[in-house]
């Protein structure tokens, strides 16, 4: 038995070596991302295990169908760059790791937070510029003395709640699909928009989700207030966001996911900066801390991504249904 294992980055390979030699199943590795150009390395696999921002398209699953290989087992949340249909007319199944660590992005989202409340990118910029008169001169908020507003309480916006709280901070919520206990909800999102001194967006990328935070809203946000998006870049619409910022109707955001993430990726793979203008755009004004798209990235994350991956490809393979499996 062998599995193919795309996109492989070096702090993973102690955990496939681990789940190899546990499972006592060959596991082969490339650092390349699965393309129609790539799939035919996995001749001969049982499965196929994959981590890629890119899109997954048609070609991917048509040759996989051709080539036998019936199943592919994302190391990740979110199947937004998944082509359903394609996967579907050939029969592959899908799996996921929907909750490889919820804390880790939590965490991340909390910190982007308090980074922008107390103007760090500026503060940081100022010492290595030598101004240190101008960086002890800007005055924070704490976050304890905010109201944060969350859209969205899955596994991620729920751990985001709960250490806000923990914090002190007054917390409410926006999630058009379920309410946890514990949580203040407002039953209309321009209601959070209005009260929020930081909106934080913990939502899957899908249609019903894109723009949801646009021109037309975007202005019902204080002018004092802070937008993070550690979720999926399509949620924002990055023009109306620009826009807010640049005529000051909003006072900064933290961005670890953007629209164009094909793009991100492709820079990330070559080893340059984002070309995107509209990312070049949001890197040049101090109130904007951005970072590409590692809110996830934790050793324990990365060891879940792994195993757990592994797990469903196996299932799979045995004709078993993984708890993993993503229904389309
Ligand atoms: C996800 O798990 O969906 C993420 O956003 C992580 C990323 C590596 C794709």
């Amino acid at each position: 038995m062998m599995f193919m294992f795309y996109g492989m980055r070096p702090e993973e390979k102690e955990y496939v070596i681990s789940w190899s030699q546990q499972n006592n199943v060959q596991v082969k590795t490339t650092a390349e991302l699965l393309t129609a150009d790539t799939v035919e390395q996995a001749q001969g696999a049982d499965g196929i295990v994959a981590l890629q921002t890119q899109a997954y398209p048609k070609e991917v699953f048509d040759k996989m169908s051709q080539m036998g290989i019936k199943s592919l087992s994302l190391r990740n949340v979110g199947t937004d760059n998944v082509d359903k249909e394609a996967a579907k007319a050939n029969n592959i199944r899908i799996s996921n790791v929907p909750a490889y660590s919820p804390n880790a992005i939590a965490e991340f989202a909390v910190s982007s937070m308090m980074q922008l409340l107390r103007q760090t990118r500026k503060v940081i910029q100022y010492v290595e510029d030598g101004e240190l008169k101008e960086a002890v001169a800007l005055v924070g908020k704490e976050l304890s003395a905010q109201t944060i507003g969350v859209v969205g309480t899955g596994r991620i916006g729920k751990r985001v709640v709960d250490i806000l709280q923990g914090m002190g901070a007054k917390v409410v919520a926006y999630d058009p699909a379920f309410h946890q206990p514990g949580i203040d909800y407002v039953d209309d999102l321009n209601d959070l928009l209005k009260q929020s001194d930081v909106l934080t967006l913990h939502l899957p990328g899908m249609p019903a989700t894109e723009h949801l935070i646009n021109e037309k809203n975007i202005s019902l946000m204080k002018p004092s207030a802070y937008l993070v998006n550690a979720a999926r870049g399509m949620i924002v619409e990055t023009r109306a966001l620009i826009n807010a910022l640049k005529e000051r109707r909003l006072a900064g955001a933290a961005l670890d996911t953007f629209e164009n993430e094909d793009e991100l990726g492709k820079a990330m793979a070559q080893g340059h900066d984002n070309q995107d203008s509209d990312y070049q755009t949001l890197k040049s004004m101090d109130n904007v801390i951005l970072t590409p798209h590692i809110a996830y990235h934790t050793d324990i994350a990365v060891h879940n991504m792994v195993h757990q991956s592994l797990d469903s490809a196996y299932q799979f393979s045995q004709g078993q249904n993984p708890e993993n499996e993503v229904k389309f």
